[in-house]
């Protein structure tokens, strides 16, 4: 006991991997309950840079154990390549160390040909999706037709499943979309592949947490994703395919609501977002380049899987109390506070101005929000450099103020503030 959980507060890439990098230190277990490669976790250790997509970050903590949970979805090909990566690096990633459920779905090429040809086809009604066959794989997985990575022990069983289910989607590829068909004797044997190197990982996920669990060892459930990414809860239709709120660690890694501990909401200092939606308090200009940096600095506001530039804003206050309803949210955690550093004056959204009424919360329909206009607080800024700081008392007193008006109007603590991606750049309130 008990399990913890780092939650997504905004639009993703809030720092959850950097943040779990921290908590990790004091867990016994890591495990990822939803999402896929569609993540992109960077964790700063030392200098040295580690980005992770699919293996929890907490497998740069030799101590601790990785649990890939069922409530994501696996491309094969992609783990499989950044264990090597890790290895090279020096980092075990046996099966003592990763283990995968074996109900967890898994991603095949179909997928990301279906993904590819979907946005096509939505045209300038695009989603901006990862393309890594996220969405086509939880379809599968809702429609009931999906494969799981409990065929890793099974190697016929794969191979007639592999087929029947390339076969399937090449009617829909080549039929529906105009695509190309994809060669159902290659996967197969690539698949046949990869189950030879993972089986070995597979465990069952609920059976080994809820033993652990039992045994008073430590669990941390790191988010992919964030509250506005999620299926029901955010800006719908420009979502994941997931929950990434705290609901689906529940489901996504079968255990139950009386073994959490911490809910933990991570959010930046800012907000940013990729890919399509509304966006309220979204700038442009001459701001929008400073918070999103020109891209010469690792942390600057560019996609760890895609590359794409992010979009960003102010705070959004409206945002962190609907994720603090959503998740339960114990407390937060803000990073990238060093980024306002040196502007004059920096702008929280605490409320929306919609026809004409000032509104507290998000409206849940996209044609409301894309006419909600920010409210704006405010507050005076600093100028001091803070990424060396490390004590609450020693941040400039406006920035201290800035943690406490966001505790204040979200009604949780600010239990800790990230002034840089390394270990040690934090502050504990
Ligand atoms: P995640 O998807 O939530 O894990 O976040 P990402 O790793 O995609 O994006 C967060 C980026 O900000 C990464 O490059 C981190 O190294 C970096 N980062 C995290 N916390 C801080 C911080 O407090 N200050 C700065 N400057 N960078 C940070
Ligand atoms: P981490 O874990 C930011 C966004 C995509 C797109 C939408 C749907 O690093 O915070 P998908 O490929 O999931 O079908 O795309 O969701 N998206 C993310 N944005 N961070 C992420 O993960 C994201 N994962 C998906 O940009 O708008
Ligand atoms: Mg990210």
């Amino acid at each position: 006991m008990p399990l913890d959980m780092i939650i997504g507060a905004q639009w993703g890439d809030e720092g959850k991997g950097r943040v779990t990098d921290l908590l990790a230190a004091q867990a016994d277990i890591v495990a990822r309950y939803s999402g896929g490669d569609n993540a992109g976790h960077t964790v700063t250790v030392k200098g040295e840079i580690f980005k992770l997509h699919l293996i929890p970050s907490g497998i740069i903590h030799p101590n601790v154990t990785c649990l890939i949970g069922n409530g994501v979805v696996l491309n094969p090909a992609v783990l499989l390549r950044e264990m090597a990566s890790l290895a090279e690096r020096g980092i075990d990633v046996g099966p003592d160390r990763l283990k995968i459920s074996r109900n967890t779905h898994l991603i095949t090429p179909a997928h990301i040909a279906l993904d590819k040809a979907k946005e096509t086809r939505r045209g300038s009604e695009a989603i901006g999706t990862t393309l890594r066959g996220i969405g086509p794989a939880y379809t599968d997985k809702t429609e009931r037709t999906g494969l799981r990575a409990e065929l890793f022990a099974n190697p016929e069983e794969l191979a007639d499943q592999i087929q029947a289910h390339i076969t399937a989607k090449n009617e829909v590829l080549t039929k529906i979309y105009g695509a190309e068909p994809l060669d159902a004797d290659v996967v197969a044997a690539e698949y046949a592949q990869f189950a030879q190197h993972l089986r070995d990982h597979l465990v069952y996920g609920s059976v080994y947490l809820h033993e652990a669990l039992q045994n008073g060892r430590s669990v941390l459930a790191e988010g992919a994703q964030g509250t506005f990414l999620d299926l029901d809860h955010g800006t719908y239709p420009f979502v994941t395919s997931s929950a990434p709120t705290s609901g689906g660690v529940l489901v996504g890694l079968g255990v139950g609501p009386r073994m959490i501990g911490r809910i933990i909401g991570i959010a930046k200092a800012f907000t940013s977002r990729v890919g399509g939606g509304p966006f309220p308090s979204e700038l442009d200009g001459e701001m929008a380049h400073r918070l999103r940096g020109t891209g010469d600095k690792p942390w600057d506001e560019y996609g760890t899987t895609t590359g794409r530039p992010r979009r960003v804003g102010w705070l959004d206050l409206v945002m962190l109390r609907h994720a603090v309803r959503i998740n339960g949210l114990t407390e937060l955690v803000i990073t990238k506070l060093d980024i306002l550093s040196g502007l004059d004056e920096i702008q929280v959204c605490n409320a929306y101005r919609l026809d004409g009424e000032t509104i507290d919360f998000y409206p849940s329909d996209i044609p409301s929000l894309s006419r909600c206009q920010p409210v704006y607080n405010t507050l005076p800024g600093w100028q001091e450099d803070i990424m060396a700081t490390r004590q609450l008392a020693d941040l400039p007193q406006n920035a201290q103020n800035y943690i406490q008006f966001i505790t204040d109007e979200t009604g949780v603590p600010v239990t800790a503030v990230s002034v840089g991606p390394g270990r040690s750049q934090v502050i504990h309130l």
